[in-house]
């Protein structure tokens, strides 16, 4: 499973690798300039991931305020990879808050922005162009309707959606569809062993959908690599998440049960924490590819090599069980726990879906 096996992204024909490298820190401007690297300090990150055989590649337009695209842009001529990367960034953060269309997911601003990541990306065309985030405000046809025109247009190859409920998702995906639009084919969310909420709604309507899940922050910013310590009210340690008081965001005694958990399954396999966080989230169900961040390719290292072994399935029972976060509301209804109790109780429903399944697959249209 090392970088250099592709594997298609969503319901597409597009090979991607099951890592991608996360470039959100490549920069020292803007948002997040505190943790951001200089073009020659971004260099051999990026060398690494393609020494290693990766060929997926993320950004967005606000990333360091615009610089991650602009040493992407640089580093990827410097390489001569234009080609072989798919490349993606994203459009949503305003780059002008005077301007109210200078953000948002307005057609006027999604052109804008693919303008801009164009010039600084030094490319004419864009692999994957996501929607950050849901702006809550631009109706979702119009959306689909600019992604279809983006891609007939050559500026764009494929549309994507980052940070939106899954409802949402799911009716661009289907307005697509039923106007022979371009179909989304990923979904870029929130996704590690300290973050499983995306399981609920999001990975089973990926997997109907056709949106290869593309998972950020798989090491939880760093949080995973088990180099913090607890501190009052927050992280001590090397890395980006240190810091203490009221204003860091708090870790739960779950986290760090799972953390103990993460170390002894690592111990027993003779492998980093890191390695067995990013292998777990790159291989759960519904996930396309595990976007890594690394401060050096030293960091890299651990991560671009965690696919080079496979987690035991005991082993991975017991990190399932130490993250599991349990289901809310509707979806404990369809826990084995109360199934079997339905059934106890002389109701049957569907007692043993399974039984179902290649009924129902013969009506999946990949499969035909
Ligand atoms: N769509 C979205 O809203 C969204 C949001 C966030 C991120 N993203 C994407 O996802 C990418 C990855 O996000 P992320 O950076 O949060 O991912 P991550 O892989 O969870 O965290 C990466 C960070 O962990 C630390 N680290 C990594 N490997 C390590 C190692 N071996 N030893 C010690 N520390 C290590 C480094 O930070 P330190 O050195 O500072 O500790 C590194 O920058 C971003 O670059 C971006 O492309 C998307």
């Amino acid at each position: 499973m090392s970088l250099d096996h592709y594997y298609l992204l969503g319901r597409s024909g597009l090979r991607v690798s099951r890592l991608a490298l996360g470039t959100m820190n490549f920069g020292t401007g803007g948002f997040h300039a505190a943790y951001g690297k200089t073009e020659d300090e971004a260099r051999p990150i990026l060398r690494r991931y393609l020494e290693a055989g990766g060929n997926f590649v993320d950004t967005a337009d606000f990333y360091t305020a615009g610089e991650s695209e602009t040493i992407l842009g640089n580093l990827i001529a410097e390489a001569k990879v234009r080609d072989r990367v798919v490349l993606t960034t994203k459009f949503t953060n305003s780059v002008d808050p005077g301007d109210p269309n200078a953000g948002g997911n307005g057609r006027k601003h999604m052109i804008r922005a693919v303008e801009a990541s164009l010039r600084r990306l030094r490319t004419d065309y864009i692999d994957l162009f996501l929607l950050h985030t849901w702006d809550r405000i631009t109706p979702l046809e119009e959306v689909v309707r600019t992604f279809d025109d983006l891609t007939r247009a050559g500026k764009i190859r494929y549309a994507g959606l980052s940070d939106v409920p899954a409802w949402y998702a799911a009716r661009a995906q289907t307005y697509a569809e039923a106007h022979s639009l371009v179909p989304m084919v990923s979904l870029q969310l929130p996704y590690s062993l300290i973050d499983r909420a995306i399981e609920q709604e999001h990975v089973p309507m990926g997997v109907n959908l056709g949106l290869g899940i593309t998972a950020w922050s798989p090491l939880g910013g760093g949080f995973l690599t088990g180099k913090y310590r607890r501190a009052d009210q927050g992280l001590a340690g090397e890395g980006r998440l240190s810091g203490t008081g009221p204003a860091v965001q708090s870790w739960t005694d779950q986290q760090w049960r799972l953390l103990a958990a993460l170390e002894s399954v690592a111990g027993k396999l003779g492998v980093s924490m890191a390695q067995v966080a990013v292998n777990w989230v790159a291989t759960q169900p519904g996930v396309a590819s595990a976007i890594v961040g690394a401060s050096s390719a030293a960091q890299l290292d651990a991560s671009v090599t965690a696919l080079d072994f496979e987690l035991p399935a005991e082993l991975r029972a017991q990190l399932d069980e130490a993250s599991s976060v349990p289901p809310s509301s509707v979806y404990r209804m369809f826990t084995p726990a109360y199934q079997g109790w339905l059934v106890s109780a002389g109701v049957k429903v569907s007692d043993k879906p399974d039984e179902y399944a290649p009924a129902v697959r013969n009506w999946a249209p990949d499969e035909q």
